[in-house]
């Protein structure tokens, strides 16, 4: 009988299949996508964007494009498996306790996703991790709402 994995019970060896990088198997989406590198040209292309949209740009440190920048590509970085650079600078993300001097309703997330997935789709990003990127953001961007209206009532 041959050694294999139903005449012995033991598993089969893995035989990761190999990704450009190596092994695909056990790869993080950092890795897999490109390193801190493709996080960077993202987060670039998307303040691109919001800097030419009148209703987010005032919200942002307008002298500070390049912190910002820093904050979000090495955030995103860390957050799909990367170095945790944001959190040894900046410590725990808390993020929607830093959101929360800005005024974030529907529209301004709307915004905020048009113009990453705008940004993401400038770059040559393999479906699956696009699909994992998209609905982290759809996620994240709805967990940052802090304004509605229609239960806050009219500005006085
Ligand atoms: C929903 C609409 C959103 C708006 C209007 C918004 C707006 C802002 C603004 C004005 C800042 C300050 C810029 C800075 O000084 O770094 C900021 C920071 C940041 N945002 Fe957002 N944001 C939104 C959604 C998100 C989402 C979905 C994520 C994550 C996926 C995110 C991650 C971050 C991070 C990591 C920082 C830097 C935090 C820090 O260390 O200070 N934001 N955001």
């Amino acid at each position: 009988m041959n050694e294999n994995a139903q005449s012995t019970g033991q598993p089969r060896p893995m035989q990761p299949r190999m990704g450009e990088h190596g092994p695909a198997l056990g790869q993080t989406l950092f890795e897999a996508v490109g390193g801190i590198d493709f996080f960077n040209d993202l987060v670039h292309r998307f303040y691109n964007r919001v800097w030419e949209d009148e209703v987010m740009r005032p919200m942002y440190p307008q002298d500070d494009r390049e912190g910002a920048e820093w904050r979000l590509a090495n955030f995103l970085g860390q957050y799909f498996g990367g170095p945790s650079e944001y959190s040894q600078r900046r410590g725990h993300p808390r993020l929607r306790m830093r959101h929360a001097p800005f005024r974030i309703d529907q529209d301004a997330r709307e915004r905020w996703l048009r113009h990453m997935t705008a940004a993401l789709d400038e770059l040559e990003v393999a479906p699956l991790h696009r699909a994992e990127m998209t609905d982290y953001f759809e996620r994240a961007a709805t967990a940052m709402i802090n304004y509605n209206p229609a239960f806050q009532g009219p500005e006085s």
